[in-house]
């Protein structure tokens, strides 16, 4: 008996050791200090390791009567917490985690955790924006200096980076994402997580990042957040992966997972992703945190009848802490003691934690991260809003510029500016906003009186109202509709004036999360005064405030230059203004297709082909193809679109050889030139069509690209090389590889616009 008991045992082990538990922590020395706190921990104590709970008080003060609160200050005390978030400033946090180190029987220290999403108080262009400057040093840098404001308030670890790819504007969440492509959120997401955790998490001024959502959360049907996710496993290998194999390469302390469901089983209980994916073929040694209370919603999912079966379905499956579900604390210590949960499971997750604790070096000193001094200097130090000012610029977006309108002269001119978006010192704070101070941001009409000289009249008047109320927390906003009070006022600034510049767009809490919409134009008054103004001033550039993609196409019509702004932080209207006069010329890419109506979404770049394309516009005319009656198939502004105050002109697209053996690599280069008279930056994009596959493939996938200067004639040229890597793809079997035959190279300024040529790949 016993010994059949001991075989269960040891094939339970191994068949661990193969789902990724117990996998090799890589620091043997910090292996080594876990392995003997572990041995000294009771099971409460290994249980409370993960616990996340949200600090629902001010640390500094008396904590209020709530019994809930009480509860987890107790809690903390007796070690029955690893983990709190919401925890603020330094002093904040320095009570918090004296809470567990002075009065735990272990005094293990606690982890801070916090959404850090686009910056602490200095605040970054929202990640959308971020992804279209296509520049990993943007990225990197903001996440550095969100690192350090936070660090130095005690946070150790930030929910982020967002890495979900999403196609589908109704939902809020795009703000938080690097948008639709697999290999530009890869490549930002990569520069996130290297900018939060440095080198080196023992450096006070880093913290431990988390990739989220794990996994598929963009694709919620219909847009709607929290809906559930019906995915083939081809799209969730090959487009929706990708980043997050990235940031397990890069290090990445932590993994989040998603409130969704996929195939059926909430990522919560998906021992296929987080099990067998995560921790075991890619050999992820970090933990993986639930998100908030997601661990007790699969009761509501109907995967888990009550919280004991939710809390053994989420722990084997992989999720290591439970953010506020509460369903560890009520179920792991019958879970065990019944041993339906094996010691070792929990130990893995135990050692997770820990090992990061200790990177952290929250042993060594756990206040490290409580600097009063520190963060004093460091929140929204000169440095910071410089950094700040800089991304902001390089994600702005040029839409349209008809006759050259843009840049504008900073001389003698009179600009109305009209908007209640362009006065708004908060709305380009963004959603996400971590501990910025409201109403903190340049508001683009305090950027455009920075830039001009003293001859130059501005002049500005709210024209419309957008939101009002308490704007943050209210499900529905409440759009101000019918209110032309104003119009008047815009109509006369914008007949005096030699230009106007009208702000347009969102407010930012119209995105974010919870904060899907089915109708993504602008809304309120904003198209009605757009028309007033048109009748009396035909020279209006907008600027599009957004944290989505919008569908404009009357903007497109109608109004000679469009800049897309999004939510840029705290430097907005400073960046803008760069933009508007020509100090800085624009540079930035979509990350996202922008629809013509939102009943063209989900709409992205690279889709399948499928059996009835519309492939000439005669097709289009034709019922029988795929289409719609009342709109184009394509995209209003496409993926990887984006102009710039010069021309580029493409040509000589050459390709070292037309027949390419596995183990070769191509050389695929195209001539760039400077045709207009400013020095200018373009991204040049490289587009790969694998034509027949054993499962169909997109009709482009994007697999490099490379920004260059060039000043007016200059011309360069520029390479890419193609590797049998660049080829590969996860096929029916999930195993990734290449497939021999016929494939297309495409090299342009945007997804839509390439010049292109075929090779083949032969065995
Ligand atoms: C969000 C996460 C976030 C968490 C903690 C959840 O509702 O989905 O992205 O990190 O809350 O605030």
């Amino acid at each position: 008996m016993k010994s059949k008991r001991s075989l269960v045992l040891l094939v339970l082990i191994l068949t661990g050791y193969m789902n990724g538990i117990g996998a090799e922590i890589k620091n043997g020395r910090t292996a080594e200090k876990v392995d003997s706190l572990l041995s000294k921990m009771t099971l409460a104590e290994k249980i409370g390791q993960l616990n996340l709970y949200a600090g629902g008080w001010e640390f500094t003060g008396p904590v209020p009567a709530d019994a809930n609160n009480q509860q987890k200050y107790e809690m903390i005390k007796s070690g029955g917490v690893g983990a709190m978030l919401n925890v603020l400033t330094a002093d904040g946090t320095r009570e918090a985690q004296k809470l567990a180190v002075e009065n735990s029987r272990l005094g293990i220290p606690l982890l801070i955790g916090y959404d850090v999403i686009h910056g602490y108080q200095t605040m970054m262009p929202i990640p959308l924006g971020q992804a279209a400057s296509w520049e990993a040093e943007v990225a990197r840098q903001g996440a550095q200096v969100a690192a350090r404001e936070a660090s130095a308030s005690g946070v150790n670890w930030t929910f982020a980076p967002m890495m979900d790819i999403v196609r589908d504007a109704r939902w809020g969440r795009m703000m938080e994402s690097p948008g639709e492509d697999p290999y530009l959120a890869s490549y930002m997401s990569k520069a996130w997580v290297e900018g939060f955790q440095g080198g080196d998490l023992s450096n006070p001024e880093t913290i431990a990042a988390c990739a989220k959502h794990f996994a598929a959360y963009g694709f919620a049907e219909a847009g709607r957040d929290y809906n559930t996710v019906d995915i083939s496993m081809q799209t969730l290998y090959n487009m929706v992966l990708p980043p997050f194999k990235t940031a397990s390469d890069a290090g990445v302390a932590s993994f989040m997972n998603s409130f969704n469901e996929i195939g059926g089983v909430p990522a919560n209980g998906s021992e296929m992703l987080q099990r067998k994916l995560l921790k075991g073929e890619w050999n992820y040694q970090g933990f993986v945190v639930s998100d908030w209370g997601s661990i007790g919603e699969m009761i509501t999912h109907g995967y888990a009848a009550d919280t004991l079966e939710a809390g053994y379905k989420a722990l084997t499956a992989g999720s290591d802490m439970d953010m506020e579900a509460r369903v560890y604390e009520n179920s792991l210590e019958a879970l065990v003691t019944s041993e339906k949960i094996d010691m070792s499971v929990l130990d893995d997750a135990v050692r997770r934690v820990l090992t990061i604790k200790y990177d952290l070096g929250l042993f060594d000193d756990p206040y490290r991260y409580c600097d009063a001094d520190r963060e004093k200097k460091e929140l929204l130090s000169k440095e910071n809003l410089r950094i700040a000012r800089e991304a902001a610029r390089k994600s702005i977006v040029l839409l349209k510029n008809e006759n050259n309108l843009l840049p504008l002269s900073k001389k003698g001119q009179t600009i109305a500016v009209i908007g209640s978006l362009a006065g708004s010192k908060d709305v380009p704070l963004g959603s996400w906003r971590a501990q910025a101070i409201t109403n903190s941001a340049v508001s683009l009409v305090e950027g455009i009186q920075n830039a001009v000289d003293k001859k130059t009249q501005v002049t500005f008047t709210n024209g419309y109202n957008l939101t009002q109320g308490n704007r943050e927390f209210i499900r529905e906003l409440n759009i101000v509709e019918g209110d032309q009070s104003d119009f008047s006022n815009a109509i006369e600034l914008a007949k005096k004036s030699d230009v106007v510049v009208l702000a347009l767009g969102e407010d930012c809490w119209q995105s974010g999360e919870g904060r899907s919409q089915t109708d993504i134009g602008l809304k309120g008054d904003q198209m009605d005064l757009m028309y007033e103004l048109l009748k009396v001033n035909k020279n209006i550039v907008v600027t599009l405030m957004n944290g989505r993609s919008l569908a404009i196409p009357e903007l497109d019509e109608n109004i000679p230059a469009i800049l897309e702004v999004w939510h840029l932080g705290s430097e907005a209207g400073n960046a803008i203004a760069d933009v508007l006069f020509g100090d800085y010329n624009p540079s930035g890419k979509l990350p996202v297709s922008f629809p013509r109506n939102v009943g063209q979404c989900p709409i992205y770049y690279n889709h399948k082909n499928g059996g009835r394309p519309v492939t000439n516009p005669h097709d289009a005319g034709m019922v029988f193809w795929s289409h719609y009656t009342d709109s184009p198939n394509s995209p209003l502004y496409p993926f990887g679109y984006g102009l710039s105050y010069t021309s580029f002109e493409y040509s000589d697209l050459s390709i070292s050889t037309t027949e390419m053996g596995t183990s070769d690599r191509l050389t695929a280069s195209v001539k760039v030139k400077n045709t207009g008279d400013k020095t200018g930056q373009e991204t040049v994009q490289l587009y790969i069509r694998d034509y027949v596959g054993s499962v169909t493939r997109p009709v482009k996938e994007l697999k490099g690209f490379e920004k260059v200067q060039l000043e007016p004639g200059e011309e360069r040229v520029v390479k890419f090389t193609i590797s049998n890597e660049t080829l590969s793809y996860y096929r029916a079997d999930l195993s990734f590889g290449s497939e021999p035959g016929k494939f297309a190279v495409m090299i342009g300024g945007n997804s839509q616009k390439t010049l292109t040529t075929d090779f083949r790949l032969v065995d």
